[in-house]
Parts: structure tokens; C-alpha cells; sequence
């Protein structure tokens, strides 16, 4: 109001002549943002939406720039998307994430695909329970963007646009570290990726070649104790539509002795959660490389042959693990390949260019 009238003495000594077309003013539009339900994978059930916030489509829009948007860090140098890169499955291609100034983080990034269906939890270790929480944990992380949410507040509100998207997302430019959150859930609740290989196939539209079709076998056999069907038993875990039975597990990468991480048990205090982790889902897998929370495998190849003869024996280590501790799965390396051949039908390609999941 104050720089208006300002403005429009200084015209009245000086003279202004103003020629660019009139900023139209932004206004609240509460259009609501209808989710492509015809894309999402086959046997997912429709995806449970916030009640207190639906979802709109300037929501979704103001959580695609926040997200995209290096002033949530510090310094300004760090977006959500330097570690969730959109080429690379939205998570990124290092062992472990680096933050603000090359700080490096303790942990793997994760993909952000098709979080709407996770129930039981977001991170590894599944310590925060919303995503609209979770979404401002990496602010203030003092490995990722190492800021205050009051701070970031601040420079969001320095910046005119941003706080006109909060008017069209809100109704009001009042820039707080909750409506943050809601905006960024929203906009990755619309993050769905459904249109690998495996889905087209499911749909009938395209059909799996021998090594792919002999990958699936073992991805979905059961252990045949007399050794004549091989099989990787994958599906125990990685089972469903979104390739992962959302829950938490020790998958035999350490011994007890060797637990560096001790994941769920830093959340619950219980010995009986020592080193698991969120089994993750296998979508877009071939693009996520290195792998496991600590990045520790470099391909998919050594990933299956941990399964296959490398699993460890510990306290917590899971029983659906009890054939690849003994005698273990015997898989050879052209079943190691099928698997992979497999793995890899999982790419969605349009998710991985999607101009809707894009930097603003
Ligand atoms: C410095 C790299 C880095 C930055 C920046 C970063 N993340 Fe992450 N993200 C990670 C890592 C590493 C994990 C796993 C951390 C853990 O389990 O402790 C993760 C996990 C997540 C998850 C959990 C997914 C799941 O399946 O449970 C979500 C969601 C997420 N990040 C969203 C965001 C958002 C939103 C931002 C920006 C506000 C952001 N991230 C910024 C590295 C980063
Ligand atoms: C007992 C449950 C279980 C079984 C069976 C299982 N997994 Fe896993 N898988 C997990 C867990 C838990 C993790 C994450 C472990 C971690 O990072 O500490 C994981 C991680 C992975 C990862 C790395 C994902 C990433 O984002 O880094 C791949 C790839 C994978 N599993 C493939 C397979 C394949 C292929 C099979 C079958 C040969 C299989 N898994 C069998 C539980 C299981």
C-alpha cells in the first residue's frame, strides 16, 4: 500500500507514463487438481488424498516450485531436486546424498514415486509419519540444506512471485512452514510412476522377451528345496504393485557385530528393529544405482548375488531369508542376469520426463 502511494507521488512530481500491460492481481482459485488415475499401475487401489487440504491445482503448482527452489537451503544453493533429480528416478545416482557446502549425508537418497500409497511412514527408517512433516525435515537437516524454517520463511517471503502463489494456493501471501509442507505433499502425492515395461505388459500391451520372462520366474518363485526350480523369492518383499510390502526389514547385509546404522531401532528403541530399513520400492530401480540405504552395491548384478549367496546371518536378519542363508539360492550368473533383465523392465521412461514432475 505504502510503496503504491510512493509510487504514485513520485509519478505526480516527475511524470510517469506506464506502457507495459497491468500485472493482473493474483486471486485464490481453489481449481481442484484431478490426479490421471488412468496412469496409475494396475492393482492400485485409488490413493488415499488429505481431507484438510485437497488438492488444487495452484497447491500442487506452489509445491512444484518450492521443491525445485534452492532458497530453502542456507546458502541458496540447495533444491529439494539436487538430490531428487528427475533423470535419475528422482532420487540420485551417489552413495551417500550431499548437502549444503559437499557436507555428505549418512544415508541414500530415496525415489519419490508413488509415496501416496506408503502407509507406514517416509524415510529408511520410517521415523516421520506425513509427508507433509517429512517435507520439512531436509530444511533444517543441518547435512542437506542446514537452514531455520524461519529463516527460509523469510527469503521465500523477499520473493514476489512465490508469495503470489501462495495467494492463488491459499488465499492469503502468509508464508508458514505449514502450508509449505501441505503444498510440497501435494505436489509429490501427483508424482506416480506406472508406465514401465511391467505395467504394459500387465495391460497387454507388450509382451516380456525370454530373459525377462525367465527374470520374472525368479523374481516370483518360491525356494524349491530339491534344487530342480531356481528361484530368487524377491515377491515376499518387493510384492504388490508398488514392489515393496511397506514395511521394515533387515535384508542380511551385516552381521551384529558390523551394524553401523541401526535404522527402525533409532526410532522405536526396539533391539528387535536393529538394522532395518524400509524395504523400498523396485520401480525405476535401473536408474537408482548404487543401492541398499548405504549405497553399498554398486550394480544390480551384485545386488542379486548378495541375495542369492551373500546374506549374513544376525539377531534380526528376516526368516523370509532363511533359504539364502542355507543352503542359499544357488542362482548362476545367467540367473543373475534374468533377474536383472527383469529389474529393468521397471523403468518408466515417462515418469522419467514427465513436464508435470519438471523444474517450474
Ligand atoms: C542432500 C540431499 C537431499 C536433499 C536436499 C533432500 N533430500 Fe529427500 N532424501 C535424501 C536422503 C538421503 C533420504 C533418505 C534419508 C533417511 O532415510 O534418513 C531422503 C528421503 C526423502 C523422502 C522419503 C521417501 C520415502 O520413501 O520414505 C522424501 C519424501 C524426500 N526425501 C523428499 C524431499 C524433499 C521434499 C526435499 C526438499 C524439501 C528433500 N527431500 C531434500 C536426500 C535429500
Ligand atoms: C526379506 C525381505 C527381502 C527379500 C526377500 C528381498 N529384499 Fe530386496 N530389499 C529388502 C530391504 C529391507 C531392502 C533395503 C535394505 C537396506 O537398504 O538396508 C532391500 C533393498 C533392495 C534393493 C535396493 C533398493 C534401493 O533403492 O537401493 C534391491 C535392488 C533389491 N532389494 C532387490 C531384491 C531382489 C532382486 C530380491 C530377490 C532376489 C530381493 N530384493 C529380495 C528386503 C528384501
Amino acid at each position: 500500500m505504502k510503496a503504491v502511494l510512493i509510487i504514485a507521488l513520485a509519478c505526480a512530481v516527475i511524470g510517469c507514463t506506464d506502457t507495459s500491460a497491468p500485472v493482473p492481481t493474483p486471486e485464490y482459485d481453489p481449481t481442484p487438481y484431478v490426479l490421471d488415475t488412468a496412469s496409475f499401475p494396475n492393482g492400485f487401489q485409488s490413493m488415499p488424498l488429505p481431507t484438510d487440504y485437497p488438492l488444487t491445482q495452484q497447491r500442487v503448482e506452489l509445491g512444484r516450485m518450492l521443491f525445485y527452489d534452492p532458497a530453502l537451503s542456507r546458502d541458496g544453493t540447495q533444491s529439494c531436486a539436487s538430490c531428487h533429480i528427475q533423470a535419475d528416478g528422482l532420487s540420485d545416482r551417489r552413495t551417500y546424498s550431499v548437502g549444503i557446502r559437499g557436507l555428505e549425508g549418512t544415508r541414500q537418497a530415496m525415489s519419490v514415486a508413488n509415496l501416496g500409497w506408503h502407509r507406514r511412514g517416509f524415510f529408511w527408517d520410517g521415523r516421520v509419519a506425513t509427508l507433509r512433516e517429512q517435507a520439512l525435515m531436509p530444511i533444517v537437516d543441518p547435512l542437506e540444506m542446514d537452514n531455520t524454517l524461519a529463516n527460509a520463511v523469510s527469503t521465500l517471503s523477499s520473493k514476489q512471485h512465490v508469495r503470489d502463489q501462495f495467494i492463488r494456493a491459499f488465499g492469503s501471501d502468509s508464508i508458514t512452514p505449514e502450508r509449505m509442507g501441505i503444498a510440497m505433499e501435494q505436489f509429490m502425492l501427483t508424482i506416480v510412476s506406472g508406465n514401465s515395461k511391467w505395467d504394459k505388459v500387465q495391460r497387454g500391451q507388450a509382451t516380456f522377451n525370454e530373459q525377462e520372462e525367465r527374470g520374472r520366474q525368479l523374481f516370483f518363485s518360491e525356494f524349491d528345496p530339491t534344487g530342480k526350480v531356481k528361484s530368487g523369492e524377491c515377491f515376499h518383499c518387493h510384492g504388490g504393485p508398488n514392489f515393496t510390502n511397506d514395511r521394515f526389514m533387515n535384508n542380511g547385509l551385516d552381521d551384529d557385530a558390523s551394524f553401523e546404522d541401526i535404522g527402525r531401532e533409532r526410532v522405536t528403541s526396539n533391539p528387535s528393529d536393529r538394522a532395518k530399513f524400509k524395504v523400498p520400492t523396485l520401480r525405476n530401480i535401473a536408474v537408482t544405482a548404487p543401492y541398499m540405504h548405504d549405497g553399498r552395491f554398486t550394480t544390480l548384478e551384485d545386488v542379486v548375488r548378495h541375495y542369492s549367496s551373500g546374506v549374513k546371518q544376525s539377531s534380526t536378519v528376516d526368516i523370509l531369508l532363511q533359504f539364502s542363508l542355507k543352503p542359499g539360492l544357488g542362482l548362476g550368473e545367467s540367473d543373475v542376469a534374468d533377474l536383472v533383465a527383469f529389474l529393468r523392465t521397471l523403468t518408466d521412461e515417462s515418469y522419467l520426463s514427465n513436464p508435470r514432475y519438471a523444474k517450474p
